[in-house]
C-alpha cells in the first residue's frame, strides 16, 4: 500500500498545476451525472420545409443532395446525388431512371478532370394503402464508385449527365489516409440528428470542427415524425397504419435533409447505419426503402452484401457498422460476417477497431433501458474476444460514456461504450435516469422494434437481484443531458482523444464537454483470437484480473481523496 500512496502523491503534485485530460488508464471512474442545464429548453421545433437550407437550389435536371461515402479502402469513394422531381400525393408515377446517366468527372487539379466514371441510378416509392396517407415516389438517385484514387489526396469533381449539359458545379474531397500508422485528423460522431433548430446547431458546430469523416449512427431525418397528425399515440411513428388516416412518414423530409447536409456531405464522406426511424413500413410489408436506396455503403467491398451492416478502414482504424434491426443472432448471416470480418483484421495495419450500431447495450437512462439486451447477449463476447476498442451508439437522446466494461462487469479490456443519440431531433432530450426514484422502467416498457426482449436482473454487485440500480451504475462513467456531437482524434496506435462538443458551449471559453484519452493496452489485452469455446470460461489471464483490481483500488482511492 505504501507504494500506492507514494504513486498517488507523485501523481497529485506533478499534475496539480494543470488540469490534464484524463485517460482511460485512470479509470474506472467514479460515476458522474450532469443533469439538463435548466437554462436550456429540452428541445425545439422542426425546421420547416420552406427554410432556405431545405429548399431546392438547382433546376430539376441538375444534381442535388450530393453526398460522399467511404469505400472499404481509401483508393475508392462513393458519390451519390439526386436528379428529377419527387412526387407526393395521390397517383404518383415513378420516374424512369434510365432517362438520365450517372457520371462523375474528377481529377487532382481544379477544373481538370482526367478521369470519368459511370454508375447506376434507381428510384423508390413509399406507398400507403389508405386515402389519408400521402404516397411518394423519389427523384432519381445516383450512385457512382470512383476507383484508383491515391490515399490522403485532394480530388476535384463534378457529377451529373454531360449529354444533357447537366453537370454539377465543382466540389472537392480529400481521400482518407492509407491504413497503417496514419490516422484521419478528426472523425465526427453524431446520432439521432433529425432536423430541428437543435440539429442545425449541432451540424454547424460539427462543420466548424472540420472533420475528415462523419459517422452517423442512425435515426437520420425523422421523416416519420414530421407533420404527423397523430392517431393512437401522438406523435405517431411505426404505427404501421391499421389506424389510418395517419401520416406515417413525410418522405420529402429526406430530400430536405439531403439538401441541408449537402454543404458537408459533398466534401466529407458520411457513413450511415440504420436506426429504428429508418424502418418506415409501407405497403406490402416493405421497410427501409429510403435508407436502402439513398445511401451508398461499402457492403460489397466489405463482403457483407447487405446495406444493413458493413465495415471500412479509415487510416489505421477499422470501422464495423452493425445492424441492430436485422438478424443479429449467432446463427445468422450478420454474425457470421462479423466473425469473418473481425478475423481478417491485422492489428499491425489497423490497430484500432471501432464498432457502431444504433441502439446501445449499456445505458442507464430510463429511455430504452435494457432494450437491446438480446443483441448484447448474442454479440458481446465476440466483440470482446477480438478486442474492439470503442463502441458508438445513439438511440438514447442524451450523452453517456461508460467505464470499460464486459458483461456488465468492469474490465480493463472491455470496449469504451459511448452513446451520442443527442444530435437534436424532434423527440427532445432525455433527462431521466433508470436509477432516479420512481424512474425504473417496468419490464414491459422499452420493447425493441426488432428482436426479442431479454431484460434481466443483475446477478452481482449493488443491484443484485434488481432490474435497476438505485444510484448511477459503476459502469456508467459520465452522463449528461445535452445536445451535441463528438470528435475522435486518433493520435497513434494506442492513444485517441475523444471530446464531446455540447451545443450550448459554442463561442464560450472555458466551457468544455466531456473529454478523455482512450488508451489501448495491446500488451495487457492482446487477444490471440482464440475460438470461443465455452460460455462461462473467462479468456482473461490472472495478470489481467490482477491489474484490473489494482486499477480499481487506485481509482477508488483517488476519487475518495477529492
Ligand atoms: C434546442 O434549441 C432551442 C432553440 O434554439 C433552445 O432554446 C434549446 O435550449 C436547445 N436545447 C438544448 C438542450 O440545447
Ligand atoms: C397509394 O398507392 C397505393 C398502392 O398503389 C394505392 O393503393 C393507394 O390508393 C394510393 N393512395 C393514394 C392516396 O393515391
Ligand atoms: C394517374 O397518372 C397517370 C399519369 O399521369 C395518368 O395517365 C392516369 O390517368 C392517372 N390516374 C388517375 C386515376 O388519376
Ligand atoms: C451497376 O449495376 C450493375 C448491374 O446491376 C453492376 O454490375 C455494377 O457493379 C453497378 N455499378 C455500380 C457503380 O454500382
Ligand atoms: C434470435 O434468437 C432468438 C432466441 O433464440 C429468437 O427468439 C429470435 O426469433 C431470433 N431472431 C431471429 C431474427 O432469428
Ligand atoms: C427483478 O427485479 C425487480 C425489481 O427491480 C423485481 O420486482 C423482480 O421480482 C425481479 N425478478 C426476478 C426474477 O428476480
Ligand atoms: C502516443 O501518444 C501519446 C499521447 O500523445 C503519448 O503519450 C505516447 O507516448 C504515444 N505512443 C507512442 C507509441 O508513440
Ligand atoms: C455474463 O454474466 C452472466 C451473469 O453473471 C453469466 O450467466 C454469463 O455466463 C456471463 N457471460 C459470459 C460470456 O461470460
Ligand atoms: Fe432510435
Amino acid at each position: 500500500m505504501n507504494s500506492l500512496f507514494f504513486f498517488f502523491f507523485f501523481f497529485f503534485f506533478s499534475t496539480a498545476s494543470t488540469t490534464p485530460i484524463p485517460t482511460t488508464l485512470d479509470g474506472p471512474f467514479k460515476p458522474v451525472t450532469h443533469r439538463l442545464d435548466p437554462t436550456l429548453r429540452q428541445g425545439s421545433d422542426d425546421v420547416p420545409m420552406t427554410d432556405p437550407r431545405l429548399a431546392r437550389k438547382v433546376d430539376s435536371i441538375m444534381p442535388e443532395q450530393i453526398a460522399l461515402a467511404a469505400s472499404y479502402s481509401p483508393s475508392s469513394i462513393w458519390v451519390s446525388w439526386v436528379t428529377g422531381d419527387a412526387q407526393i400525393g395521390a397517383n404518383v408515377t415513378a420516374l424512369d431512371p434510365t432517362t438520365v446517366a450517372s457520371e462523375v468527372w474528377y481529377g487532382e487539379e481544379s477544373g481538370k478532370y482526367g478521369f470519368k466514371q459511370r454508375g447506376n441510378s434507381t428510384v423508390y416509392s413509399q406507398l400507403y394503402p389508405f386515402a389519408g396517407l400521402l404516397n411518394y415516389t423519389s427523384g432519381i438517385i445516383h450512385h457512382v464508385r470512383l476507383e484508383g484514387l491515391q490515399p490522403g489526396k485532394r480530388y476535384y469533381y463534378k457529377c451529373g449527365d454531360s449529354s444533357l449539359s447537366a453537370m454539377s458545379k465543382e466540389h472537392s474531397f480529400k481521400t482518407l489516409p492509407s491504413p497503417g500508422h496514419n490516422f484521419p485528423p478528426r472523425i465526427a460522431v453524431v446520432g439521432d440528428l433529425g432536423l430541428t433548430r437543435n440539429s442545425t446547431s449541432t451540424i454547424d458546430h460539427l462543420a466548424s470542427n472540420d472533420p475528415s469523416l462523419i459517422l452517423m449512427v442512425g435515426d437520420l431525418t425523422y421523416a416519420n415524425q414530421y407533420l404527423t397528425t397523430g392517431g393512437k399515440g401522438v406523435p405517431c411513428y411505426s404505427c404501421a397504419f391499421p389506424d389510418a388516416p395517419i401520416r406515417e412518414t413525410y418522405q420529402p423530409r429526406w430530400d430536405g435533409w439531403g439538401r441541408f447536409m449537402e454543404p458537408l456531405t459533398s466534401k466529407i464522406p458520411m457513413m450511415v447505419i440504420e436506426g429504428n426511424h429508418e424502418i418506415e413500413p409501407q405497403i406490402g410489408g416493405m421497410t427501409f426503402q429510403s435508407y436502402l436506396t439513398r445511401f451508398a455503403v461499402p457492403s460489397q467491398e466489405s463482403n457483407s452484401n447487405s446495406n444493413f451492416y458493413y465495415s471500412f478502414n479509415a487510416g489505421g482504424v477499422h470501422f464495423i457498422m452493425l445492424g441492430a434491426y436485422v438478424d443479429y443472432n449467432r446463427t445468422g448471416a450478420q454474425y457470421s460476417w462479423l466473425k469473418a470480418d473481425l478475423h481478417r483484421i491485422d492489428r499491425q495495419v489497423t490497430p484500432w477497431v471501432v464498432a457502431s450500431w444504433h441502439s446501445p447495450w449499456y445505458n442507464s437512462y430510463s429511455s430504452h433501458y435494457q432494450e437491446f439486451e438480446c443483441m448484447r447477449q448474442e454479440m458481446e463476447e465476440l466483440l470482446y474476444q477480438y478486442g474492439v476498442d470503442i463502441v458508438f451508439s445513439g438511440h438514447v437522446h442524451a450523452y453517456e460514456r461508460m467505464n470499460r466494461v464486459y458483461n456488465y462487469s468492469l474490465d480493463p479490456c472491455g470496449p469504451v461504450y459511448i452513446t451520442v443519440g443527442d444530435g437534436g431531433n424532434i423527440e427532445k432530450i432525455d433527462t431521466e435516469f433508470a436509477d432516479d426514484p420512481g424512474k425504473c422502467p417496468s419490464q414491459s416498457d422499452n420493447i425493441p422494434e426488432f428482436g426479442g426482449v431479454c431484460h434481466l436482473n443483475f446477478s452481482t454487485g449493488p443491484a443484485k437481484g434488481k432490474f435497476c440500480w438505485d444510484q448511477q451504475p459503476e459502469w456508467s462513467a459520465f452522463r449528461e443531458s445535452s445536445f451535441g456531437h463528438g470528435i475522435i482524434e486518433v493520435v497513434n496506435a494506442t492513444y485517441a482523444l475523444w471530446t464531446w462538443h455540447r451545443n450550448q458551449d459554442s463561442y464560450k471559453e472555458n466551457s468544455r464537454g466531456d473529454e478523455i484519452y482512450i488508451v489501448r493496452q495491446p500488451d495487457l489485452c492482446s487477444k490471440s483470437v482464440q475460438p470461443i469455446t465455452s460460455k462461462t470460461g473467462s479468456p482473461r489471464s490472472k495478470e489481467v484480473l490482477h491489474a484490473s483490481f489494482l486499477g480499481f483500488i487506485f481509482s477508488s482511492l483517488f476519487q475518495q481523496l477529492f
